[in-house]
């Protein structure tokens, strides 16, 4: 098979490049190592910018986004019994998030990939990618017991974290930098009314951090810290009800609806980097290359950037004979990244609490929050950030 760009992995980034290629005429396909529904059933967060939202309409797919998502104009820091409205409108003149969760999108994503009858290899197994470095890319895999090979002019390295393709570079050619926090988040969907349906609820309590957040006005998401150590199993579903309710202020509490959880799990929080992000004709974007605490809803938004930095590189290499958008990829990419990563890693150490933490670091974190609610300066860099920082 031969194809112009073989994209390796179909989560979000991998699906929303794949669109936007097409629409500009430029032929791909796809392969996944899981099945469809395995990839739909994975949760993950739902808070998407303006610039997100902009590409899903770019890449013609975002007439349900757009029906069903909810607009927040604002998110309320919860701390000290009580809960602080950040005017994230009022402060970025005039910019918002939407609420629409990443099983919705990525479902988006395949539905039109379906209907224009685009090639998604599903189920492909022993994914190898070659040839990078020079000018024949190649990508193999297995499936029904047959060897497959794509021939290519490039790679897109869509494949997450544990993916293939960062793998495959020369260790010399790539520098990782990493941070894991000491706690996870246990997070339970449920078919209840959000509790706070046009505002995420971010809260720093003595009991650890809780976030309260939604899917629709009719499904619900809410996470707890907890310690790595702890299993989902340790915690029924009336464990984790209690728990939320006493990290979040008195009043909330008691309007939280409680009901069964449909899904539940723990996740560890990681910052990481790699650079650079291309390799002569491979390129690696979203997960692949960078991974940020949830803390703030920035993965799937960079994984958005990324991809729209690296259509754009493509399509001005195809219509233009232009190679400076694929010379710049990297750079352009990282330096949005970096600033992304920032802003997680800083959203995460003001809002949980580190076994480690010192009273003189307790009181610190105490006078930050305390700061970021009554400085405009400090409300504004917070909004500017969340809403996702320009292109
Ligand atoms: N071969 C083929 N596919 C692979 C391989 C492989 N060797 N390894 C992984 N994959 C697939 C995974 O099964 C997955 O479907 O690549 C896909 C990567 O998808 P995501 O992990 O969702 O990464 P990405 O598309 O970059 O989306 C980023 O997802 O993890 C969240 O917080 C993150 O919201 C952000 C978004
Ligand atoms: C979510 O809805 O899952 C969510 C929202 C905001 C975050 C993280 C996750 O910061």
């Amino acid at each position: 098979m031969r194809t112009q760009v073989a994209i390796v992995g179909a989560g979000p980034s991998g699906l929303l490049l794949g669109q936007l290629l097409h629409r500009a005429g430029i032929d791909n396909v796809i392969v996944e190592r899981q099945g469809a529904d395995y990839v739909l059933g994975r949760i993950r967060a739902g808070i998407l910018e303006q610039v997100t939202v902009n590409l899903m309409d770019e890449a013609g797919v975002g007439a349900r986004l757009h029906r069903e998502g909810v607009v927040h104009h604002a998110i309320d820091l919860a701390f000290d019994g009580r809960r602080h409205p950040i005017d994230v409108h009022g402060l970025t003149g005039g910019k918002v998030v939407t609420a629409y969760g990443q099983t919705e999108l990525t479902h988006d994503l395949m539905d039109a990939r379906r209907d224009e009858n685009l090639p998604t290899v599903y189920e492909a197994q022993d994914v190898a990618v070659s040839g990078f470095d020079g000018t024949r890319p190649q990508v193999q895999y297995r499936k029904d017991g047959q060897l497959h090979t794509i021939d290519c002019d490039f790679i897109a390295g869509c494949d997450g974290f544990h993916g293939v393709c960062r793998a495959s570079v020369p260790r010399d050619a790539i520098r990782e930098y990493e941070k894991v926090y000491p706690f996870g988040w246990l997070g339970l969907l449920a078919d209840v009314p959000p509790v706070s349906p046009h505002a995420i609820v971010y809260a720093n309590s003595e009991r650890g951090f809780a976030l309260c957040s939604m899917r629709s006005l009719v499904r619900s998401r809410y996470y707890v810290q907890v310690p790595l150590a702890d299993k989902v199993e340790d915690w029924g579903d009336d464990r984790f009800w209690d728990e939320l309710r006493r990290r979040i202020d008195p009043e909330l509490a008691e309007r939280v609806v409680t009901g069964p959880s449909i899904e539940k799990s723990i996740a560890p929080l990681r910052s990481f980097v790699a650079e650079p992000l291309r390799f002569g004709r491979l390129f690696l974007a979203g997960d692949a290359g960078h991974i940020v605490p949830p803390t703030g809803a920035k993965g799937l938004n960079l994984a958005a950037s990324d991809v729209k930095y690296l259509s754009t590189a493509l399509i001005e290499h195809y219509r233009e004979r232009s190679d400076t958008g694929i010379d710049h990829y990297s750079d352009r990419a990282l330096r949005r990244i970096w600033k992304a990563e920032r802003f997680s890693w800083w959203l995460t150490s003001l809002l949980h609490r580190f076994p480690e933490q010192s009273v003189f670091d307790q009181r610190i974190q105490e006078a930050e929050l305390d700061y970021v609610v009554h400085s405009r300066a400090a409300s504004t860099a917070l909004a500017e950030n969340y809403v996702g920082l320009p292109l």
